[in-house]
């Protein structure tokens, strides 16, 4: 049994490498297990304190693997559970660069405080605020501090436990 679980989805790696920083700076002070959505299955969610969920933003949500797992979760599972959702978007500069995008963007927001809100429904204790993390242009890379706002982000996790 491991207190914390991350589970992540990328296409270009960049929710992978968020993913992984912040099991780096938990793993200091707990166990955690950092996964990608493939290859969770339901024991991996058994007795777990604290779940982190992180999903790129991709058409103002989150992918449609990630989102398929979320809806197969049985309700009431998280019960109990501690619940954090992250994803990786655009920057507000480029987002800006394209109007109707800026305006798609307004109305229909971003992944994180939709996967929130799924695991909230599932029972699960929102800990933290949904956060979003950058990337440059479409397919990133990571903009430069990312995975340390990503780490100190995680560590709440603890501080809020
Ligand atoms: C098809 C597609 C749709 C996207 N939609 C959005 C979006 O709605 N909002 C946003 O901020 N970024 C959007 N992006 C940028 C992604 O958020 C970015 O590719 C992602 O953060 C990279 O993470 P990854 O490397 O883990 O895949 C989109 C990118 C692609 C390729």
């Amino acid at each position: 049994m491991k207190d914390t679980l991350i589970i992540y989805d990328s296409v270009f790696g960049n929710t992978a490498k968020i993913a992984q920083a912040m099991a780096n700076a938990l793993e200091e002070h707990l166990d955690v297990d950092v996964r990608v959505v493939g290859e969770v299955f339901p024991e991996h969610l058994d007795r777990i304190k604290t779940l982190i969920v992180g999903s790129p933003t991709r058409q103002f949500k989150e992918t449609s693997a990630l989102d398929q797992f979320l809806k197969q979760i049985p309700a009431g599972t998280l019960e109990g559970v501690h619940v954090a959702a992250f994803d990786t978007r655009m920057t507000s500069q480029d987002v800006k660069k394209n109007k109707f995008l800026a305006l798609m963007v307004k109305i229909f927001g971003y992944a994180a405080e939709k996967i929130a809100k799924q695991l909230v429904h599932l029972g699960g204790k929102e800990i933290v605020s949904p956060q979003g993390f950058f990337v440059t242009g479409m397919e990133g890379p990571l903009v430069e501090g990312e995975l340390e706002r990503a780490a100190d982000w995680a560590l709440k996790t603890i501080q809020k436990a």
